[in-house]
């Protein structure tokens, strides 16, 4: 199978191409990232060293290269996941999340439909659905209302997938997974940002009352997902795939959690400035991905958090570098007066 993957330099992406590598030995792969600020070609390196992936740098909103690489390697498969994926930058400004998250869905739609993709995988977000109460889960019937620009421009992705299939039939498959967690994560995200902060002794900028709960499920779980939908799953259809009951946990438990695995204070966490329009609740149904291919998570948060916090203790020097770069002027920004 000759498959593309966008995104290949980030947190899922990176996860998927080794765990591809590893499951599907016999794929040829490739890589299209364009190296953002959330893109690291580190994650990848040992691969692509080795020649076992080949990569390529390309702005998926740039409608001819992406066209031209289509044209030159004919994928059969591809597995979407790059995009602007942070919801308070999309606060700050929405513009590249709709250049990269609807053009450059179009774009690759367009591209695929051109040399004649077998499987469009578009890697989506539950929170298209937009935000829970204290009860039920959202499920593939569940109406989008997209409460972010970040969700918003996701949620206008899937329309335009979901109309390249109606329209020209190309085979597609749409995936919904609530937050991820693990190695390789971006650290301006939950986890990390608090693994990391707690582990330099700085403080936990924790949003609201910190009652908001998020559904978390570790990575390798995802990509086991996406992996049996590609090859199992049914075209034109979306799927749900999130944490299980146990997973579904208040931001100001899973920041206790962190301090008491690192030995630290929980003093050290304070509560902020909330999130605008903050979503209350994330959690899914995933009884039709469960019903289509037999999946269902198999690591436990606790586990999942202990391995995760184990790999930012020894892969130090890889946050570190993000923390000192161009991410110093973000945070600043964005937690200065909270
Ligand atoms: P990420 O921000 O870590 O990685 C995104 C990658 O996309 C980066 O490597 C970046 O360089 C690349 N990229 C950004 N703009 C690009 C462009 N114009 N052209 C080419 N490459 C570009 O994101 P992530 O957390 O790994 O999320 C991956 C996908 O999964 C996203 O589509 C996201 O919406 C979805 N998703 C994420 C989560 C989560 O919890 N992280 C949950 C569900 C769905
Ligand atoms: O549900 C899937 C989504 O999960 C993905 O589509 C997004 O790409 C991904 O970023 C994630 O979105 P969230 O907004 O839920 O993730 P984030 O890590 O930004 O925040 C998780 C929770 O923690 C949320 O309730 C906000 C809170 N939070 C976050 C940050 C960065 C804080 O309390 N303090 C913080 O500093």
């Amino acid at each position: 199978m000759n498959v593309l993957i966008t995104g290949g330099a980030g947190f899922i992406g990176s996860n998927l191409v080794h765990y591809l590598h590893d499951h599907r030995p016999d794929w040829k792969i490739t890589v299209v990232d364009a190296l953002t600020y959330a893109g690291n070609l580190h994650n990848i390196s040992s691969l692509v060293d080795a020649g076992k992936v080949t990569f390529v740098k390309c702005d998926i909103s740039d409608a001819e290269s992406v066209h031209a690489l289509f044209e030159k390697d004919q994928f059969e498969m591809v597995f979407h996941l790059a995009a602007e994926s942070h919801v308070d930058r999309s606060i700050h400004s929405a513009s590249e999340f709709v250049r990269t998250n609807v053009l450059g869905t179009q774009n690759l739609l367009d591209a695929s439909l051109a040399v004649g993709v077998k499987r469009f995988m578009h890697i989506s977000t539950d929170e298209v659905y937009g935000s829970l109460g204290a009860t039920g889960k959202f499920t593939e019937l569940t109406p989008l209302d997209p409460t972010s620009p970040y969700a918003a421009s996701k949620a206008s992705s899937d329309l335009l997938v979901e109309a390249f299939h109606k329209t020209h039939g190309l085979d597609t498959i749409i995936t919904r997974c609530t937050n991820n967690y693990g190695p390789y994560q971006f650290p301006e995200k939950f986890i990390p940002l608090f693994i990391s902060n707690a582990m330099e002794d700085k403080s936990l900028p924790l949003y609201g009352d910190g009652m908001n709960v998020r559904s978390w499920l570790y990575v390798t779980d995802h990509c086991d997902a996406l992996l049996l939908l590609s090859e199992q799953g049914e075209s034109g259809q979306a799927y749900n795939i999130g944490g299980d009951d146990d997973a579904e946990i208040p931001n100001k438990v899973v920041a206790e959690a962190i301090c008491s695995a690192l030995d630290k204070p929980s003093a050290l966490i304070q509560l902020v400035t909330d999130r605008l329009a903050h979503d209350r609740r994330y959690a899914v149904d995933f009884s039709k991905i469960h019903q289509a291919v037999g999946w269902e998570p198999s690591v436990p948060f606790e586990d999942g958090l202990l391995r995760t916090i184990a790999w930012y203790q020894e892969n130090r020097s890889w946050w570190e570098e993000i923390k000192s770069g161009d991410y110093r002027d973000y945070y600043e920004r964005h937690y200065s007066g909270r």
